[in-house]
C-alpha cells in the first residue's frame, strides 16, 4: 500500500483497521457463535465497512463472500484479514494439543500443523490463533487441552513445530495467551494470576520467548490481571518485555473483548481510558470491542496518545495483509474446490491417525494389552460409540466424521464386536469426561472420573475378565480407582477425527503405544498444583508414605507424588536405562559436556522410547528446581537392540534468571539425571566452573 495513501487515512479509518470484529458483524445471516458479551457494540454507520479484521467465520464459501461485499462498500478498499481459530486441525482434526505435547514428537506436530494450515488457506483463513503455549500445573483448568502441558522446555519446543508446521503450510500464526494465562488460581477460567518476576521469567514466560525464534506474525495478549493488573495494562510486560526485550515486531492483539474488560477487572473508569491504556501499550489490534473506533480519533486530539504510536501500529496491521498476500489478490490461496478434496482425505487422515496414535500413553498393562485378535471382546461404557471425541476448539472438524472407539475396532476385526460381557474374553471401558468438560470457560473444581463409571467398572470387575479402560479426556483426572479396578488404562485424550482407529491399532498391537505424559496426574484433586519441576521446601517429605507427616511438607491424608509422573508411560516391550557416563567431572565456562546412557530394549517386541535428561542447579543465588527437563530424544529400537544415547550439556542449559536481572550460570554443583520419566532416572554431579565469579 502507497504512503501517500496510508497519509491520507483518516484517524477513523485507521482506528477501524486495528479493530477485529467477529465475521458475524459483516454478513448478517452468518451463525457465527459469540464467546464473550454480546452487547451492542455501539459501532458507528459504515465503520464495519472499514475494519481491519474478521474473526471465525462459520462455513467455507463465506470468506470471499464476505471480502467481496466488503470491498464493494469501503472506501478505503485495504482488504480484511480473516483469522480463525485452528487449533487442531481445521476439518480433519488431529487430536488436542495436551495430547500432541505427550507425542514428544515435533516432526509430527509440524506435520499436523502443516496440513491444518492448507485446509485452512485454501478455505481463506489467513491468520490462525495458534500455538497456544501456556504453561499449566493445574488439571481444573479446562484450557489445559489447549496447552500441552507443565514444562516451559516442552512447550517451547511444541509451539516452535507448530509454527514451522503453519508456515510451511501457508498459513500466519499467533502466540497466546500473553501472559500466565494457564496459572489461574483456583485453575478457574478468566480468574487472577499473581507471580513474582522469578516464576514468570523462569516458567511462565519461557515458551513464549522461544517461539518467537520461529518468527510467528502475531502474539495474542491474555484476559487475565496479572499481579495486580489486567494483562492489557501491563507496560512492563507488554512493551519493556515484548517489544524491547525480545524484540517483537510483529502485530499484537488483544484476546476477545479484554481491552474493554479492563473497566470489569476496574482498572478503566469507561472505554475511552479502556482504549487509551491500550494504545498507549502498542496493542495493536482490539479483538471484539470497538473502544478504539470510538475514542481513537478523540485520544489523539486530546494528545492522550500520540499519532505516531498509532501510526506504528497501522504500519504493523498492514505489514501483515502484505506478508499474508491480501495486497495481491484480496482471495490469497483460496480455493475450495481443492480445499474439499484435501479436508479427510486418505492422507490427511492417516497423519490424524498416526497422530493420535503417537499421542495416546499407557497408564498400566498388566499384561492384557495387545489383545488377541482372535478373542472376542465387549466394548461398552459412556464413550464406546461416541464420536464427538474430537476435543475443544475443533473448529469444522464434525463428530460424525470421527471414528469412534467401537467402529475402530470393528474395523479392524472385520467384525462385529459382543453384545454382551458374557461372551467376551476381555472388556474394553471407554471412560472419562466428554469433550464438553474441557475447553474454555470449562474448569471443573473435582478432577475424579464420575462415579457412575467407577460402579460401572465394578460392576464389570465381578466377571472375572480382564479389563482395559480407554479414558478420554481433555485434562489430567485422578484415576486412582480406576488403576485398581482395571487391568491395563489406555489414556486417549481428545484424539480427533481418528481417535477409534487410532485406539484400536494400539489395543490390537498393530502400533506400540509411545505418548508420555506432559502433565502430572495427580491421586487426589487438592494436591493441585502438582508439577514435576518443583522447589524442594526447607522439610522435604523424604519417604513418600504416610508415616511421620509432623512438620514435614506433606498432606495427613494423600501422598506427595502424583498418580503418574510428568515423562512417564509404559509401552509393549520394556526398556532399561544403564551406564550413566560424563565425558567430565568439571565443566568450565565456554565448554559442553556429553553425557551418555545405554539404553537397552529388554523386553519382546519392537518399541520406541523418549529418553529425558534433566538438570538440578544443587546450590544457586536463586532456589532451584529439584529437576528440570532440558533435553530428550525419541529412540525407536529392535527387541533386544541396545543403543548409546548422547546429550551434549551446554552452559545455556545451566542458566537462570538472577536477582539482579542477568540470565547467567552460576559456578557449582550440577545433578544430571538421564531416565525414562521424571521419575525414574539415573543421575551423577558434575562441577561448572566460571572465569570469574558472579
Ligand atoms: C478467546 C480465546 O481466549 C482465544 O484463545 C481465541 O483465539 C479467541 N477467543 C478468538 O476466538
Amino acid at each position: 500500500m502507497s504512503e501517500t495513501k496510508k497519509n491520507q487515512m483518516s484517524l477513523e479509518h485507521k482506528a477501524c483497521q486495528l479493530t477485529q470484529l467477529n465475521a458475524v458483524y459483516l454478513q448478517k445471516e452468518s451463525q457465527a457463535v459469540i464467546t464473550g458479551t454480546d452487547e451492542d457494540l455501539g459501532l458507528p454507520k459504515n465503520s464495519v465497512y472499514e475494519m481491519g479484521s474478521a474473526l471465525n467465520f462459520m462455513y467455507g464459501g463465506e470468506m470471499s463472500q464476505i471480502q467481496k461485499e466488503y470491498l464493494e462498500n469501503s472506501e478505503e478498499k485495504i482488504p480484511l484479514i480473516f483469522m480463525q481459530d485452528v487449533i487442531h486441525g481445521y476439518r480433519t482434526i488431529f487430536p488436542i494439543p495436551l495430547g500432541m505435547g505427550a507425542s514428544f514428537d515435533t516432526e509430527l506436530v509440524e506435520e499436523c500443523a502443516r496440513m491444518s494450515a492448507v485446509e485452512a488457506v485454501k478455505n481463506g483463513v489467513q491468520v490462525t490463533f495458534s500455538p497456544m503455549v501456556d504453561l499449566v500445573r493445574d488439571s481444573r483448568w479446562g484450557r489445559v487441552m489447549e496447552s500441552t502441558g507443565e514444562d516451559p522446555y516442552l512447550n517451547g519446543e511444541m509451539g516452535k513445530a507448530f509454527i514451522r508446521g503453519y508456515h510451511k503450510g501457508g498459513l500466519a500464526c499467533c502466540v497466546k495467551h500473553f501472559a500466565a494465562y494457564g496459572a489461574a488460581e483456583a485453575g478457574r477460567d478468566y480468574n487472577t494470576t499473581d507471580l513474582s518476576w522469578y516464576a514468570l521469567r523462569e516458567f511462565y514466560l519461557r515458551a513464549y520467548k522461544e517461539c518467537l525464534e520461529e518468527k510467528p506474525e502475531m502474539v495474542m495478549s491474555s484476559f487475565n490481571l496479572l499481579n495486580g493488573q489486567p494483562v492489557n495494562a501491563n507496560h512492563r510486560l507488554l512493551v519493556d518485555v515484548l517489544r524491547n526485550e525480545w524484540g517483537f515486531d510483529g502485530v499484537l492483539i488483544s484476546d476477545y473483548n479484554a481491552v474493554r474488560e479492563m473497566m470489569v477487572h476496574g482498572f478503566a473508569e469507561d472505554e475511552k481510558e479502556c482504549a487509551c491504556i491500550a494504545i498507549n501499550n502498542e496493542i495493536d489490534m482490539e479483538m471484539m470491542s470497538a473502544t478504539y473506533i470510538k475514542y481513537l480519533p478523540e485520544l489523539v486530539k486530546e494528545g492522550k496518545v500520540s499519532e505516531s504510536t498509532v501510526d506504528r501500529m497501522l504500519e504493523r496491521v498492514l505489514k501483515l495483509k502484505e506478508q499474508t498476500g491480501l495486497f495481491e489478490t484480496p482471495y490469497p490461496g483460496v480455493d475450495y474446490e481443492k480445499g474439499k478434496e484435501l479436508a479427510l482425505s486418505s492422507e490427511h487422515r492417516r497423519i490424524a491417525r498416526v497422530a493420535a496414535e503417537k499421542s495416546m500413553v499407557l497408564l498400566k498393562n498388566d499384561g492384557v494389552l495387545p489383545l488377541n485378535k482372535a478373542g472376542k471382546v465387549f466394548v461398552t461404557g459412556p464413550f464406546a460409540e461416541e464420536q464427538g471425541i474430537l476435543g475443544s476448539w475443533s473448529c469444522f472438524g464434525k463428530a460424525e466424521e470421527a471414528v469412534s472407539v467401537k467402529m475402530g475396532i470393528e474395523h479392524l476385526l472385520y467384525q462385529e464386536v459382543c453384545r454382551n460381557e458374557r461372551e467376551a474374553d476381555v472388556i474394553v471401558v471407554c471412560i472419562g469426561e466428554s469433550q464438553e468438560q474441557s475447553g474454555e470457560g470449562a474448569s471443573r473444581a473435582e478432577l475424579k472420573i464420575e462415579q457412575s463409571q467407577i460402579e460401572l467398572l465394578k460392576q464389570l470387575r465381578t466377571t472375572q475378565k480382564p479389563i482395559v479402560a480407554v479414558v478420554f479426556g481433555g485434562r489430567a483426572q485422578i484415576l486412582t480407582d480406576v488403576e485398581v479396578l482395571s487391568d491395563a488404562i489406555l489414556y486417549a485424550w481428545q484424539p480427533g477425527t481418528e481417535g477409534g482407529n487410532a485406539i484400536a491399532n494400539i489395543l490390537y498391537g498393530n502400533t506400540a503405544p509411545s505418548g508420555k505424559l506432559p502433565i502430572s496426574f495427580p491421586r487426589a484433586t487438592g494436591q493441585c498444583p502438582i508439577y514435576y519441576n518443583h522447589f524442594n521446601t526447607g522439610r522435604p517429605k523424604g519417604e513418600d508414605d504416610l508415616e511421620n507427616v509432623y512438620y514435614n511438607s506433606s498432606y495427613r491424608d494423600v501422598l506427595n507424588a502424583p498418580m503418574y509422573p510428568f515423562g512417564y508411560g509404559l509401552t509393549y516391550t520394556e526398556f532399561s536405562v544403564e551406564n550413566l557416563q560424563l565425558s567430565k567431572s568439571v565443566m568450565r565456562q565456554g565448554e559442553t559436556l556429553t553425557a551418555s546412557i545405554v539404553l537397552k530394549n529388554t523386553g519382546n517386541r519392537d518399541g520406541e522410547e523418549v529418553v529425558q535428561l534433566y538438570l538440578r542447579d544443587c546450590v544457586a543465588s536463586m532456589v532451584r528446581p529439584v529437576k528440570e527437563l532440558k533435553a530428550y530424544r525419541k529412540v525407536g529400537l529392535e527387541k533386544g537392540a541396545e543403543q548409546t544415547v548422547e546429550f551434549t550439556v551446554t552452559e545455556e542449559m545451566l542458566k537462570f534468571y538472577r536477582e539482579d536481572g542477568t540470565f547467567e550460570a552460576e559456578e557449582g554443583r550440577f545433578l544430571l539425571m538421564i531416565g525414562t520419566s521424571s521419575e525414574q532416572v539415573l543421575s551423577k554431579e558434575f562441577y561448572f566452573e566460571r572465569e570469574s565469579v558472579i
